[in-house]
């Protein structure tokens, strides 16, 4: 099964949707093997969002990243990286699918909400970034035959 990294962005914290993101995702049937509240050091933030170094939004976008806490979430499921990044839609929240995360709960490109891996090896590199091995739970659950066929 593939595991993604998902974050509730400082935004989504601070205007009370983590439960509503977290909810999305354990309604699709996908399941949380790690969940904590933190916040990002600038060093973390650039680390993480490495690939974005010297573009003109990277100082914003670590400016944003570390301006609150955050909510990361491991979600593990069949193809669960891009349909996850399906379910959060278009990085600017205006031009994203409606019923997206991001159509439903942002505006502004600099503020939309949830972060999730691009690819499968970018959320191995994620998930260690942001979760130490014994932070992330390994456990069958009943539901899953009601779930895949
Ligand atoms: P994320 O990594 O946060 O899940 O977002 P993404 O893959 O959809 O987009 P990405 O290209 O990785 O950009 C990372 C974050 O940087 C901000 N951004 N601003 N002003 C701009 O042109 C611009 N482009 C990107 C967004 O907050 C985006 O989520
Ligand atoms: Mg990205």
């Amino acid at each position: 099964m593939e595991r993604t990294y998902l974050m509730v962005k400082p935004d989504g914290v601070q205007r009370n949707l983590t439960g509503e993101i977290i909810s999305r995702f354990e309604k699709k049937g996908f399941k949380i093997i790690g969940l904590k509240m933190f916040k990002i050091t600038r060093e973390l933030a650039e680390k993480h969002y490495g690939e974005h170094i010297g573009k003109p939004f990277f100082t914003s976008l670590v400016d944003y990243i570390t301006s609150g806490p955050v909510v990361g979430i491991v979600v593990e499921g069949k193809n669960v990286v891009s349909a996850a990044r399906e379910m959060m839609g278009a990085t600017d929240p205006l031009k994203a699918a409606p019923g997206t995360i991001r159509s439903s709960y942002g505006i502004d490109i600099g503020r939309n909400v949830i972060h999730g891996s691009d690819s499968v090896t970018s959320s191995a590199r994620e998930i260690a970034i942001f979760f130490k091995e014994g932070e992330l739970v390994e456990y069958s659950r009943d539901l899953d035959r009601w779930i895949y066929e």
